[in-house]
């Protein structure tokens, strides 16, 4: 197929200011040039600039979409700090990252002796979809020690979401954690910087 470049205009319909999870030849511009296949989207006209798409819909059209889809998601977990009546049933299977087996309970006596707790519930089928924990003076000094969430759950927000609400909850100077080095990316891009620590860690 013979492509050929358009001037390709931002358009109404979908939250602009909401953050993009990927390079999109539109998000660069509110009028900037992008390949297409000459076919048009069928919701708002606009040139489709996927190339070699059935052009139903164009890129801004399908990544609209995909951001209302994630709020959609979104509003359908309720976030609490209520931890009357949680059963360790309900925490089986978190912990799954460790690198040993804990005792079963453990969760839950983490949660409950944590100095703040935060867990994402799935509204629909009323699963526990994640947590985080927190130890805290409640002045100068908070610890972020546990933050998890399912992984047919990850990918939607929700533990960003968990850290964010967490950070406005303990309210100090400052929020520490420790993470792998893997997720260094993960926490820098939500606001923490390096600092240096030390740890003692007992043989498990
Ligand atoms: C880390 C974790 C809580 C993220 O939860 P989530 O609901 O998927 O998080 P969000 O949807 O808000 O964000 C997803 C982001 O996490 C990143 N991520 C998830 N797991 C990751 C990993 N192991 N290494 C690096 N990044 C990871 C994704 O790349 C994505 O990044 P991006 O949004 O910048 O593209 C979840 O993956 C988890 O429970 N992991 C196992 C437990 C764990 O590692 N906890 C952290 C201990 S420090």
């Amino acid at each position: 197929m013979r492509l050929r470049p358009v001037e390709v205009r931002g358009h109404a319909g979908f939250g602009d200011g909401l953050r993009s999870r990927g390079p999109s030849p539109m998000s660069r511009s509110a009028t900037s040039t992008a390949w297409t296949s000459g076919k048009t989207c069928r919701r708002t006209g606009a040139a489709s600039a996927i190339c070699g798409s059935s052009a139903r819909h164009c890129a801004r059209c399908m990544q609209g979409a995909r951001r209302e889809r994630t709020m959609r998601e979104r509003t359908m977990i309720e976030y609490s700090n209520d931890l009357d009546g949680l059963d360790a049933r309900e925490l089986e299977g978190f912990l799954a990252h460790w690198d040993f087996t804990p005792p079963e309970g453990t969760l839950l006596t983490m949660l409950k002796q944590s100095t703040a707790v935060i867990l994402a519930r799935d509204r629909a089928s009323s699963k526990i979809c994640g947590y985080v924990a927190a130890l805290s003076d409640g002045v100068a000094c908070g610890y972020v020690s546990a933050l998890e969430v399912r992984p047919e759950f990850r990918g939607r927000g929700i533990g960003t979401a968990l850290l964010s609400r967490m950070t406005d909850r303990l309210d100090v100077f400052g929020v520490y954690l420790s993470c792998a080095p893997s997720m260094l990316e993960f926490y820098r891009s939500r606001g923490f910087s390096s600092v240096t620590a030390l740890c003692k860690r007992r043989n498990t």
